[in-house]
């Protein structure tokens, strides 16, 4: 007899055949003669029952919850079993006797944290790790199809890209080095080689205080494309978000449908997204009693509220050149503002993109880097990209766990990512 995965078993198909599974024990009742086991293997779950008289009974009486075991039976229907089959044991062959399972009903999300190489095989984590397999797949896939190389970057890096505070130093022998941000900067050499680049990356940011959407190391998906400007670029990030909607809709409703998330949302998440300015959205935000001054970057608060005006992803662009990342290039209609966007989550409103055109220009590269308090003569390998046949090009990022954290309908960043890390945290 072959071993089959649960799934398998789940069928009309089954009814009637004796099969052979194994698993973990999910939950487990005794009676004086009959024993419930439900168990659960990466497909999904199934009940058995185990009647005293059988070979199995003894067996199962052992059985502790996440004891591992394998198990032979009888498939019938039945509307009341919690998968809507259940199996006639027949055999238990213990694998492994659990000592009692640190992980009951009702705990703190600390100590769910504390234990989090147990919680991972819980329903939740199960699903959602599922569904984040399927997103690394759909971008994987989306960019090959669209030509793209995968082309990796270095992660100890001699400087920064984004916000030199946020930077984790490490001893390199005698030297200082810093864990990557971001790619970007070595993205930006690359393009005059290979033109479409893409990667999936870890990335690092000493965040200074815990939130529910910022991780210390998270993964990101990151583009950069040779002769891009802005508008092809914001399509490029819409396609990618499109499509990874409808993927996961399709492939993982399972995973969806356990994490109270209806696929059908997810297949309304298609191109085209909401294209506002910042200028627009500050008066959007005003009508509805928000003020923001020009020039401030825009908080969660406000960025809840305008994701609360659309129900797909909204592309805020435009924003204030002082605000951003000294490589972001002044809009030439509007010289206050820069070319470059952010996507923001519906629901939850969080950022879940951030991308830009780059500046070509070496000069206007240099003020921004003094007026951001960097040393220029860091920067010389960077700058070489715009000695040497510079070309517009544009490139943006991809938070996978914040995307995740909206497509899973998660209230914290930290059931995005197997094993977080944050300001507090870097176990286990
Ligand atoms: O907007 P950010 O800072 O942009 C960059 O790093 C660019 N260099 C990317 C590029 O153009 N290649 O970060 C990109 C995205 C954010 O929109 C957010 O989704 C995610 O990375 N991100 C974080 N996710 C979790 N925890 C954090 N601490 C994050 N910081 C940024
Ligand atoms: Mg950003």
């Amino acid at each position: 007899m072959t071993m089959k995965q649960i799934e398998e078993i789940l069928k009309p198909s089954q009814v009637g055949k004796v099969v052979k599974t194994r698993g973990w024990v999910y939950r487990i009742r005794k009676h004086k003669d009959k024993v419930f086991v439900v168990l659960r293997d990466s497909t999904d779950i199934i009940q058995a029952v185990v009647k005293k008289g059988t070979k199995a009974f003894k067996d199962a009486e052992k059985l502790t919850i996440e004891s591992s075991l394998e198990l032979s039976g009888k498939v019938r229907k039945d509307k009341r079993a919690p998968t809507g089959y259940e199996l006639d044991a027949i055999q238990i062959k213990p694998v492994h006797i659990a000592e009692t399972f640190p992980i009951a009903k009702d705990l703190s999300e600390e100590f769910l944290l504390d234990v989090r190489h147990l919680w991972l095989r819980s329903r939740k984590m199960t699903a959602i790790m599922k569904v984040r397999s399927k997103v690394f797949e759909a971008i994987h896939e989306f960019f090959r199809k669209e030509k793209y190389y995968e082309f990796q970057a270095p992660i100890i890096i001699p400087g920064g890209a984004e916000d030199g505070p946020t930077l984790f130093q490490i001893e390199y022998y005698k030297r200082k080095a810093f864990l990557a941000q971001t790619w970007q900067l070595y993205a930006e050499a690359e393009i005059t080689s290979l033109e479409k680049i893409y990667t999936i990356t870890a990335a690092f940011r000493a965040e200074k205080s815990k939130t529910t959407r910022h991780l210390c190391e998270y993964w990101t998906a990151e583009v950069e494309t040779a002769w891009q400007k802005l508008d092809e670029c914001i399509d490029l990030a819409e396609g990618l978000v499109a499509h990874i909607c409808q993927k996961v809709a399709k492939e993982e409703s399972k995973s969806l449908d356990i994490l109270g998330r209806d696929p059908k949302d997810l297949l309304k998440i298609k191109a085209p997204f909401p294209r506002i300015t910042y200028s627009q959205a500050l008066k959007k935000l005003e009508k509805s009693g928000m003020k923001v001054k020009w020039g401030k970057d825009l908080r969660t608060l406000e960025e809840k509220k305008i994701a609360s005006f659309y129900d797909k992803p909204i592309f805020v662009t435009h924003y204030p050149k002082e605000a951003m990342a000294f490589y972001k290039p002044r809009a030439p209609k509007d010289p206050r503002t820069a070319l470059c966007f952010d996507l923001i989550a519906p629901e939850i409103g969080i950022e879940m993109i951030g991308g830009s055109e780059r500046d070509m220009d070496i000069k206007s590269l240099k003020k921004s880097l003094k007026e951001k308090g960097e040393k220029v003569s860091d920067y010389e390998f960077y700058l070489d990209t715009r000695r040497y046949g510079a070309v517009p090009h544009s490139g943006f990022g991809l938070g996978i766990a914040r995307l995740l954290q909206w497509i899973c309908k998660l209230d914290t960043i930290r059931d995005a990512i197997p094993f977080p890390r944050t300001p507090r945290r870097c176990t286990p």
